[in-house]
């Protein structure tokens, strides 16, 4: 490198002032990699490493029957029919760079490695702004639109806060971490469209290098244009761009057919009636004696009519796989709204799409993985099509609309006398304390580090004010006071764990402290009820509250308008018979608000709007001469309810994590003083059926005192839990 001193001097002139360097000098100061590079604001090349344990918080195996389970007593619970063997499927909540993160480098990689390595990833990020997070909910004939929590939208806010450039460094990192969990033999599947792909192709050629590009796949969505399309002053967009890449060259492809046209098939018109049903007459080519004389001796040669002809021979249909499928798919539709796959999910994908993709890039028994998952469409056609999986999800509602989905699966591979494998939901449990709110990336660390701890104590005291607090400085655990109660704050990024409450605990013990209330964003699920009672047999009165959305809002909080709400409650009692229990579903409230502050002042006449105000779903309507008029939707408390399930013997499946123990250096299974919810009874709503069943079936249990626990998913994907202890036989 040689700068003349004109330039080093501007450099100096620069540095001295504090200010970026002019562009140039990022080609004459650093080496020339002689690669076509893309590159965007805050590229680094840092990848996470965290590890956090993993923890499974339910348990979901439809049982076998009883002639299934004789057949394999070492892979199936005898009584209740269930999987107690063999690798479980995994469904993961939460943001994939700590999963994949943690996958890559935690216990949960020695797994996946006995299973022979992920040999698939297929996956469809978000890269259509706007449409992840939010849904739409019918309810008493109107449409709800729920908006993201707090935690949706800073990750949206992650992704696209910057535009392409957030979106690109999000990707990246996540497919080098992809990379590196992918089998040796494995490929990967990255679906996208027009506003990415040009982006993602590069991408994809840094980090799995150009050489294993294999296909850039292209995706007709419909077959129509549709009307809003086809106004536009262009050509309309229909399609979708799948990128294809392969980890090495060692990769596994298994070519994949069409079906031939009727118009082809007819040119099979001969049939010898001999058994070897219909053929064609092709012509012979090119051929050598040995091949002339097999043809010969297989009845299948044609002499050549006249001289100087050539020989022909009988092409048998049954031979043939069909019309190899090459890089433009037309003949798959988009999921259309009144298709039975339908759920709702507004960027769900078609199941025969995918299951052309799984099934080229995979074989029964290997293991699939889809990262961001959505609705769970790779899950259920890896499910059907006799393979392993892992998914996971940032959404609540996503991973819940792929819970049923999964339910519905295993029914069906039942009904169909079809083998299935169990599944499990599971959490990173606890949370390294990571920045927020857009921490400046390209900072060094220690400023990072300041902007940080600024950050989170102006969030702290956010959050104190809105809640009428009054900071305390003294406690480890608390921030603030009120009305004679504690108050503790959970992290804005993160949900509230059970480790965070613990340490609560832990605290108030040492501090003689009896009542407090915890305000978070998000709190992990399968926490309560069971947190709530630990704290209450120790005497400590433990409140948990949401904080709502309208806390950046700060004329809410100015005007005193923010509500935080309480977490839902549910009311149940169990029937009995004999020795056995069923178990009703009496009560389930929730205390949401979205949109209802000034909710009528703020529409305008002759127009309408569904708002949520305290748990209920209200249509207000405001007529032309601004007359106010409000209807209940949710008339009945069971409107909420979305998915109910039971555990019929709670205590029976201890949950634990497995963490390494740094001395050993070996793995171990660490009990995390929680139990597994086991999915044993569950009614829920789908699209088609919207009924639901209030009691369970009666469920035989031996004699004694045990305990329940009954999990609600409400229409929002939250859910909630109870537990009741009772005793079978005996006194009840
Ligand atoms: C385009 S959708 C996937 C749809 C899916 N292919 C289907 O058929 O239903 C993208 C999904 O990525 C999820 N997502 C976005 N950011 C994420 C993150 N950081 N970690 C995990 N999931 C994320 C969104 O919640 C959304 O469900």
């Amino acid at each position: 490198m040689k700068l003349t001193d004109n330039e080093i001097r501007d450099i100096t002139q620069h540095l001295e002032a504090g200010k970026p360097l002019p562009d140039k000098y990022r080609f004459l100061l650093f080496d020339d990699k002689r690669e076509v590079e893309l590159v965007w604001s805050g590229k680094t090349g840092d990848v996470c490493n965290v590890v956090l344990p993993f923890q499974v918080i339910e348990q979901v195996d439809e049982p076998r029957a009883e002639s299934t389970v004789k057949m394999q007593m070492d892979l199936f619970d005898a009584q209740t029919g269930r999987q107690i063997k063999g690798w479980n499927n995994k469904l993961i909540w939460g943001d994939n760079k700590l999963i994949l993160s943690s996958l890559k480098n935690g216990a949960l990689r020695e797994e996946i490695e006995a299973q022979g390595g992920i040999k698939l990833i297929y996956i469809d990020p978000p890269f259509d702004v706007g449409a992840d997070f939010s849904m739409d909910i019918e309810i008493g004939g109107e449409t709800l639109t729920k908006k993201p929590n707090v935690l949706e939208e800073l990750a949206y806010r992650d992704t696209w806060g910057k535009g392409a450039d957030s979106f690109i460094a999000m990707i990246y990192e996540r497919l080098v971490l992809m990379r590196d969990l992918l089998a040796e033999d494995g490929s990967i599947y990255v679906h996208c469209d027009w506003r990415v792909n040009s982006y993602i192709r590069l991408v994809l050629d840094e980090v799995f290098g150009k050489e294993n590009h294999l296909s850039s796949i292209s995706w007709r969505r419909s077959s129509s244009t549709g009307s809003s399309k086809a106004i536009s002053r262009k050509f309309p967009a229909n399609q979708d761009t799948i990128f294809f890449y392969k980890r090495s060259r060692n990769y596994n492809f298994n070519r994949q057919y069409l079906p031939y046209s009727t118009e082809y098939l007819k040119r099979f018109s001969h049939d010898d009636n001999d058994g070897r049903g219909k053929y064609r007459i092709s012509d012979l080519n090119t051929y050598s004696s040995k091949k002339l004389e097999e043809l010969r001796i297989d009845n299948r040669l044609l002499y050549p009519k006249k001289e100087g002809a050539n020989y022909s021979y009988k092409r048998y249909l049954s031979e043939t796989k069909g019309v190899v499928i090459d890089d433009v798919w037309v003949d798959i539709n988009f999921v259309n709204p009144m298709a039975n796959e339908n759920l709702g999910y507004t960027t769900q994908k078609p199941e025969k799409f995918i299951e052309r993709i799984i099934k080229a890039s995979s074989n029964e028994g290997d293991l699939v993985a889809d990262f961001f998952c959505g609705s769970g469409t790779t899950l259920a056609v890896a499910e059907k099509l006799n393979r392993k999986w892992i998914g996971s999800d940032l959404g609540k509602f996503g991973i819940h609309t792929t819970r049923k989905r999964m339910i519905g699966v295993q029914r069906q591979l039942k009904a169909e006398d079809k083998s299935w494998r169990a599944f499990e939901i599971l959490n990173l449990g606890k949370y390294e304390r990571q920045h927020y709110i857009g921490v400046n990336p390209s900072l060094r660390e220690e400023e990072k580090q300041k902007q940080l701890e600024a950050r989170e104590k102006d969030f702290l005291d956010l959050i104190l004010h809105a809640y009428r607090a009054e900071p305390v400085s003294q406690f480890k655990t608390f921030q603030g006071k009120k009305a004679g109660r504690m108050v503790a704050v959970g992290a804005v990024n993160l949900p509230v764990t059970r480790l965070f409450v613990e340490e609560i605990i832990l605290e108030c013990r040492s501090k003689h402290i009896t009542r407090v209330d915890i305000l978070g964003f998000e709190f992990e699920m399968g926490l309560f009820p069971n947190i709530q009672e630990e704290a209450k047999s120790k005497g400590i009165d433990l409140a948990m509250k949401y904080i709502p959305r309208d806390v950046f809002d700060k004329r809410a909080i100015e005007k005193n308008e923010v509500i935080f709400h309480d977490v839902s409650f549910i009311e149940i009692k169990p029937h009995f018979k004999k020795s056995s229990v069923a178990i009703e579903l009496t009560d389930f409230s929730v205390f949401y608000s979205q949109d209802a502050q000034n909710a009528d002042v703020n529409l305008k006449n002759g127009k309408s709007k569904v708002i949520v105000d305290k748990g209920q779903v209200v249509k207000i309507f405001k007529d032309k001469d601004g007359i106010v008029s409000r209807e209940v939707l949710t008339k009945l408390w069971t409107d909420w309810i979305d998915y109910w399930a039971v555990d019929f013997d709670f205590e029976s499946k201890k949950e634990s994590v497995r963490i390494k123990n740094e001395e050993t250096g070996e793995y171990e299974d660490i009990w995390t003083g929680d139990y597994v919810f086991e999915n044993e009874w569950q009614s829920f709503r789908t699209k088609k059926d919207r009924t639901l069943e209030m009691q369970s079936v009666f469920h035989e249990c031996q004699t004694g005192r045990r305990k329940i626990a009954v999990k609600v998913v409400d229409i929002f994907g939250n859910d909630t839990m109870k537990i009741v202890e009772i005793t079978i036989g005996g006194n009840q």
